[in-house]
């Protein structure tokens, strides 16, 4: 298996002498694919052509850089089915989420090249002083300067786009560090982002261990950092580069509430399947997976059951195979980890009302009634495909529920009135509030991210976008308005 070329400086490139990264199919152990690290030298000069062509990348018209996008959108919808089966191969997620990742993939780039378009600034009027009559602001939105992403392994692909999108979207350099574990899509996104036309160093992409990731963090040369992973590595940066730009995407303990009004048998079989799916979509590995079910009293007893049925639908097994909902975790490492804490939540007194026992890297969807509050499969980021369920006595009591968290991410509310909908907005302490489905719808145009533990500023191309700008004003005088 040859290794894989990663891009220094939207050049071809392998590394000598620093290591491999040997990709392994996290299903059955079996190598996928390789690649090289980058060594010292490498970094640097993609650092310093990133630094070095800034100024012309962030003159390009838009029609360039939208022209860049848009041939990226184009090459991964008409390479889709190899984005898909690389990303089952190296992350084990089931191909039919790895197919959804590719189309939202798409879009994400597709949005950029829109929003590439249409930004423009604002015009505000000054004349609202006499002392300004006959003036106006220009205000438009430059790049604070390169932007160092640093991408997980949850989404090898789109989480990638995330952070490079927004960045060719508003002309400014990116360079991008996959996740060690996963990343080969976002090599292969390497090899369409060399097809376009934008400038030489405009971007890298830079196969390192995340010990590496630290001296990027503090260059200079890089002014803003976008982060997705752990809470700790994230406050670790933040604390790192106090001067620096740096945006948080973390982790969460997302939760869905079954709100009084949503009481029919309809409702209750179709938020049981919503949960049921979106729990364990992925093995429950993304940040926004459904991980707590807040249910009111009198609708527990009817939901369980069609919950416990909806999960036990869901089929486990290999992720090649288009019918399979749940395959493996990441790692047997990270299967382990969950094990033990559900463990620990039965030995504090939780009830399994379905689960199985680990196999590998795989584990079973699992569905925990009676957890303590504080037992870390409902106060910490599980990452697993364990599910809490709790029952409360009112929707108020519900969002206090979700709010007793020390995370923020999304929240999803079953409801049909829009009082309540309004009511959960006000309370719930989250990025975002679904109304009527789980917490892990996301629109890749959409503002994205959380408060408390679950990060710093908004990902969402267009959020992005503001995120790597700094406004610039022009005050025009002496005009006649
Ligand atoms: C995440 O895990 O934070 C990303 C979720 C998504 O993009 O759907």
């Amino acid at each position: 298996m040859d290794p894989v070329a990663f891009h220094v400086a939207s050049r071809p490139a392998h590394g000598e002498g620093e290591g491999e990264l040997t990709v392994h199919h996290p299903y059955d152990g079996r190598a996928v694919g390789r690649t090289t690290l980058a060594t010292a030298g490498q970094v640097e000069a993609a650092v310093a052509a990133a630094a070095g062509v800034a100024a012309a990348v962030a003159a390009l018209p838009a029609h360039a850089r939208a022209a860049a996008l848009d041939h990226v959108s184009r090459r991964l919808a008409e390479r889709a089915e190899e984005f898909a089966r690389l990303i089952t191969a190296e992350n084990g997620k089931p191909l039919k989420w790895a197919r959804a990742e590719v189309g939202r993939a798409v879009s994400t780039f597709r949005w950029a090249a829109e929003e590439a378009r249409r930004f423009s600034g604002e015009l505000q009027r000054l004349d609202t002083d006499p002392a300004a009559t006959g003036r106006i602001a220009l205000v438009r939105r430059v790049p604070k300067g390169p932007v160092l992403g640093i991408a997980p392994f949850n989404f090898p692909l789109n989480l990638v786009a995330h952070k490079v999108a927004p960045a060719i979207a508003v002309g400014a350099p990116i360079i991008v560090k996959p996740a060690p574990a996963t990343p080969l899509s976002a090599l292969l996104l390497g090899e369409l982002l060399a097809e376009t036309d934008l400038p030489e160093g405009a971007f890298s992409v830079l196969p390192l261990p995340n010990e590496r990731a630290a001296q990027l963090v503090a260059d200079p040369r890089l002014p803003v950092v976008s982060f997705t992973g752990s809470g700790p590595v994230g406050a670790a940066i933040r604390r790192s580069v106090p001067e620096k730009h740096v945006t948080l995407e973390l982790g969460g303990n997302a939760a869905a509430v079954i709100c009084e009004d949503w009481n029919t048998a309809e409702d209750l079989t179709f938020a049981a399947h919503r949960v049921a799916t979106f729990a364990n979509y992925q093995a429950g590995q993304s940040c926004i997976a459904v991980q707590r079910v807040y249910v009111h009293e009198w609708l527990y007893d009817a939901f369980l059951p069609r919950l416990v049925a909806a999960v036990q639908e869901l089929r486990v097994g290999d992720p090649s195979d288009p019918l399979t909902d749940v395959g493996p975790l990441i790692s047997a490492d990270a299967a382990r980890r969950v094990e033990a804490w559900v463990d620990e939540a039965v030995t504090a007194g939780a009830t399994i009302e379905l689960g199985g026992r680990r196999d590998g890297a795989t584990y079973p969807p699992t569905v925990l009634s009676g957890v303590p509050a504080d037992a870390k499969v409902c106060a910490e980021e599980i990452f697993g495909p364990v599910l809490v369920v709790a029952r409360v006595a009112h929707d108020q009591a519900a969002f206090a529920a979700v709010n007793d968290s020390a995370y923020g991410l999304q929240a999803g509310v079953f409801t049909h009135r829009l009082d309540t909908a309004f009511a959960a907005h006000r309370a719930l302490e989250v990025g975002g509030v679904i109304v009527g489905d789980v917490p892990s719808y996301r629109a890749d145009q959409m503002p994205y991210g959380g408060v408390k533990g679950s990060g710093v500023g908004r990902e969402g191309v267009r959020s992005a976008m503001e995120d790597y700008t700094e406004p610039r004003v022009m005050v025009l005088t002496g005009l006649s308005l």
